[in-house]
Parts: structure tokens; sequence; C-alpha cells
């Protein structure tokens, strides 16, 4: 099995009603555990690497190791650039390589986002590229990505259908409550799936896009404070929301909190119960395990894509 772009991935889990974990990647333990999981539960699986994440390991390392595990798992996969700043990141991840990316000019006026997006496309549709693209912000801080919630709002969508149809792009991520990182709800939890309704019946078979979907597990936030952490008020998008937005348009929902939260509660916990290990295998390798089971769960209780590859 080669890397695949998102089109046929979108289309089948559109009328499946099911929807492709997007999972950010950034060292080997990772993309092993998350192509693993995939693989297990013959479920597709995006594997999408962010600006900072390229500069911390390198493309040629993640592309090396992700054709490794394509090699490996044999399962069906796109490499995805996840937050495209700019029109030469994009470029430059089409050029070696990536099947999928995206470019976020959720930031800029309307016309200049639709305008930057058009250019990406052409670009990338050239090399059978798939690109999604932003409208509106979401909430929440995380590195590269960085929106005050002040100035967070929701996708409109008549505004979303002229988006698609000036810029082509081939998915749209929509504003509809979530946010980036770990404390996503001070009060409860809930996400406007009355825009995404909205959005679907004025764009029928088209595939939407979730960001900042981890559901932030108490369980796991549980055993990174009792093993020294600090992250008390944590909090994500409850599981049953994210299969009914499954069901409905949303055909890719992303993911990063939760994989680095598996990996830190399962490395403290090793730091904590065993602190004579001083082998990076030995706390690397259980926070592997952690992970996988995690991508697991996720696949068959919020993705839906179990067999489906
Ligand atoms: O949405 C952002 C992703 O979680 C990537 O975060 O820029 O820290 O790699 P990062
Ligand atoms: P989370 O922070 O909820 O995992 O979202 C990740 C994301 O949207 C990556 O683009
Ligand atoms: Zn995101």
């Amino acid at each position: 099995m080669a890397m695949v772009n998102t089109r046929e991935m979108f289309k089948k889990a559109y009328r499946g009603g099911y929807a492709i974990g997007a999972f950010n990647i950034n060292n080997m333990e990772i993309i092993q555990a998350v192509t693993e999981a995939a693989a297990e539960l013959n479920s597709p699986v995006i594997l999408q690497v962010s600006k900072s994440a390229l500069e911390y390991a390198h493309a040629p390392y993640l592309i090396g190791m992700v054709r490794a595990a394509v090699e490996e798992t044999g399962v069906e996969l796109a490499l995805h650039l996840d937050h495209g700043p700019d029109f030469e990141t994009c470029k430059k991840c089409v050029d070696c390589g990536f099947t999928s990316v995206m470019i976020d000019a959720s930031s800029l006026p309307f016309e200049q986002n639709a305008e930057l997006t058009a250019k990406v496309v052409e670009y990338a549709h050239k090399y059978d590229v798939t690109v999604e693209a932003e409208l509106g912000r979401l909430a929440g801080i995380e590195d590269e990505v960085n929106v005050s919630s002040d100035h967070a709002f929701y996708t409109d969508p008549a505004d979303a259908v002229k988006f698609v149809e000036l810029s082509g792009c081939d998915s749209l991520a929509i504003a509809i409550g979530t946010s980036h990182g770990a404390y996503k709800f001070s009060g409860k939890a809930e996400l406007r799936m009355d825009i995404l309704r909205e959005i679907q019946a004025l764009m029928p078979e088209y595939p939407i896009v979730l960001h900042g979907a981890s559901s932030v597990d108490p369980k796991v936030i549980d055993v990174i404070n009792e093993f020294g952490g600090n992250m008390k008020s944590a909090a994500g998008v409850p599981e049953h929301i994210l299969r009914e937005a499954s069901s409905l348009a949303v055909c890719k929902i992303n993911m990063d909190t939760d994989i680095r939260l598996a990996m830190t509660a399962a490395i403290r916990k090793v730091f904590a119960q065993k602190p004579d290990v001083f082998d990076p295998r030995k706390y690397l390798g259980a926070a592997r395990a952690d992970i996988k089971e995690t991508v697991k769960h996720k696949i068959t209780y919020v993705l839906g894509s179990d067999n489906k590859a």
C-alpha cells in the first residue's frame, strides 16, 4: 500500500457515516503506535505534521519513518501538513512527498484567505495532493496556533459555500466551538452542531474537518496529576459529540492533545513507580503502548473507521 491523498478516503467516510482520525506525529514512537493501531483494526488513518513538528524532527526523518511504517504495516495512510502557515511551506511539503496539505489562512480576511487557498490548490492539484483550508477561527493556544478566545468566531454556513466555490479546496475546517489544547471548556462542553448540519445541507457530500477534537480523558489527567503533573482543570470534547459529528459531514477529526496526554501519563508513571529506570526504551516503550491503545479506542468508539481500509 502506497501513501494516498484524502479524496477517496473522505468520499467513503462521508457515505459510510464515519470519520478518519488525523493524529499529529513528531517521533518514531508516535508514528509506530498510530500506524500499528490502524493496521490492527484495518482502519485508514491520517498522520499529520505541523510546522513546529517539521522544525523539531526535520522532514526527511519524518517522511522516512512514515514510509517505513507504511511498508511494515501496509496501512492506508495520508501524510498531511497540519496548519500550513503560507504557500512556501505547503509547496515544500507537496514537493517532498506529502499527499495532503492544509493551508491555514483563517486569520486573514475572507477574500485573502480564499485567494491564498486557491493558489495552494492550483499548485497541489498538479501533483494530485489534496488541500484542506479553514474558515472561522478556533479559540485556544498551541505553539504555532494561537488565537485568543475573544477573536474566535464560528463559521458562517453561507460563507463556507462561497469559500469552497472560490478556493476549490477539497475539505474545509470549520469553527463550531472546539479549540486546541487541553483546556477547552470551563463549563458544559457544547458544540454548535446546528452550524455543522446547516453546512451539510448547503453542501451535500462535501467533507468537513474538525480541529481541536481531543477528548482529554479524565482518567489520563488523573494519572498525570497523581504522578507529579498539574493539569487540574483540563477538559475536552465528549466522545459522543464527536461520534455524532463523524456520522454527519465531518470526515476528518484532528487529535494531538490526547496523544500528548497518553504519552505524558505513561512516562510520568514509569518515572514515579520505577525511579531506578534510565533506559529510554522502558519509558518510551510504555508511552508507545499507551498511545496505541488510545488510538485503537478512538478508531472503534469515536471515529467508527475500523474495517474501513
Ligand atoms: O493544532 C495544532 C497541533 O496540535 C500542532 O501543534 O504546532 O505544537 O505541533 P504544534
Ligand atoms: P487537539 O489539541 O484537540 O488535539 O487538536 C489538534 C488539532 O486540531 C491539530 O490540528
Ligand atoms: Zn488544528
